[in-house]
């Protein structure tokens, strides 16, 4: 290869890329990510996807996986086939790639520190059932995405959290001011999001956030769904006390493959640590195969205290590919690819008289507002546009259609949607 491997970012110990992606992403050579040399050594590794005809923008909402995201599941299925209960040793092998890439991913320095959880939603409630208190006061937004807003609300109802919401302002935007002012010596969880599904904000501030709650005693949860591998992350210099996300998204890891994420200075507390879960099971146990049973539950070291009971294994192989690929190319050009797009899709849409709503610092797609948002998802569709749309959070009866670009959209396709989008905006 030309470059040599100084263009490949390098991966975690214990994780090697695999030869297809190493290739490719070396033969992209340094520097920026180019159009040209994306489709001449990445496009060929989501050969089946791209078969689809439509422009797809929804990269924000289900990512694109790769052709061997496919091989991976089988090769885990034949491992089951093959060596029956030997494939035991395989799996919880490939459980510990996943979570050590996804520390990488997030810039934590313990692979052990981030727990496999089939959801978002099921690390939050990790989260909470870890408290010291029972009836925790939990200071959050109006703008978490559902799964997060539900599962708070049901704890209110329970009668087993107390919830202080954070009204957006007239724009659907969150003011870290706000979020800080909310937050006092009986505050014991804030939960925020690092950037928000709807508008695409990037909570500035976080680092002073963090600091008022650690001034009131109180722990932090960051919901990193629409962060990691869409903006580089730094978990462990950041240090909320955890976060949370999952890979179906920029990471192209398809459903189940949640994550939680403990930050490391929780982590070395002996058998009986301060902070640790209601949500639990064997494999969180200290010697999880030696099967003794003493009254007190003793905890594994480490990360590994927050696992649970038998884990699900296919959903990490499912992540693996598309984890590799978004270390290998590095989130910092991934980001530096994306804004390009994006700015390129707002030009066209500009020419085409479709507004887009300024929001800065934003992640990883665009917004057009509209009132008909949902009427205007639809007609794209219709048009081989595929996008989605949400209702605002200030304004429900308004909402903005999301367009988010990837390394498999070419220009000519963001132009052509461009034309599309301006052509039913018009009908509305
Ligand atoms: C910010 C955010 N958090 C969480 C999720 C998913 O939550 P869960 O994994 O609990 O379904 C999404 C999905 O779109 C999201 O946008």
């Amino acid at each position: 290869m030309a470059h040599g491997s100084q263009v490949l970012g390098s991966p975690p110990p214990g994780v090697s890329f695999g030869p297809e992606i190493a290739d490719a992403v070396r033969s992209l050579g340094d520097g920026p990510l180019t159009e040209d040399a994306l489709r001449r050594h990445v496009h060929p590794l989501f050969s089946r996807v791209l078969r689809r005809d439509e422009i797809y923008l929804s990269n924000h909402s289900l990512g694109r996986p790769l052709d061997r995201t496919a091989d991976d599941i089988r090769h885990a299925l034949d491992l089951w086939y093959e060596r029956l209960d030997g494939a035991w040793t395989h799996w919880i092998e490939a459980s510990g790639r996943y979570r050590a890439m996804l520390a990488a991913l997030i810039g934590c320095s313990r692979p052990d520190a981030v727990v496999p959880r089939v959801s978002a939603g099921q690390g939050l409630r990790a989260a909470i059932n870890a408290l010291p208190t029972h009836r925790p006061r939990i200071v959050t937004t109006r703008g978490e995405f559902d799964s997060i807003d539900f599962i708070l609300k049901t704890y209110h109802r329970k009668g087993r959290a107390e919830i202080r919401w954070v009204a957006p302002d007239e724009r659907g935007l969150f003011s870290p001011d706000a979020i800080i002012d909310a937050i006092d010596n009986g505050t014991d969880l804030v939960v925020v999001s690092i950037v928000y599904f709807v508008t695409g904000q990037v909570l500035d501030a976080l680092d002073r956030i963090i600091a008022r709650a650690r001034e009131a005693g109180a722990f932090v949860l960051l919901d990193a769904y629409h962060a990691a591998g869409a903006i580089p992350m730094q978990f462990d210099r950041l240090a909320p006390d955890f976060a949370i996300g999952g890979n179906y998204k920029y990471t192209r890891g398809g459903p189940g493959a949640g994550w939680l994420a403990v930050h490391p200075r929780h982590l070395e507390q002996g058998p009986l640590p301060v902070l640790f879960s209601t949500d639990t099971g064997w494999f969180a146990k200290r010697d999880t195969f030696d099967f003794r049973r003493p009254d007190q539950p003793e905890l594994s070291p480490g990360g590994d205290a927050w696992l649970e009971a038998t884990p699900a294994v296919l959903t990490c192989f499912q992540a693996l590919a598309g984890l590799e690929l978004t270390l290998a190319l590095g989130v910092e050009r991934l980001r530096g690819y994306s804004l390009e797009q994006q700015a390129f899709l707002e030009d066209e849409l500009a020419r085409a008289g479709v507004p887009v709503l300024d929001v800065e610092p934003h992640g990883a797609f665009l917004l057009v507002p509209s009132p008909q948002h949902a009427d205007m998802t639809r007609r794209l569709h219709e048009a081989g546009v595929n996008t989605d749309s949400r209702p605002a959070p200030h304004d429900p009866s308004s909402g903005y259609v999301r367009l988010c670009p990837d390394i498999l959209n070419t220009r000519d396709e963001l132009r052509r949607a461009a034309t599309i989008i301006g052509r039913v905006y018009g009908q509305l």
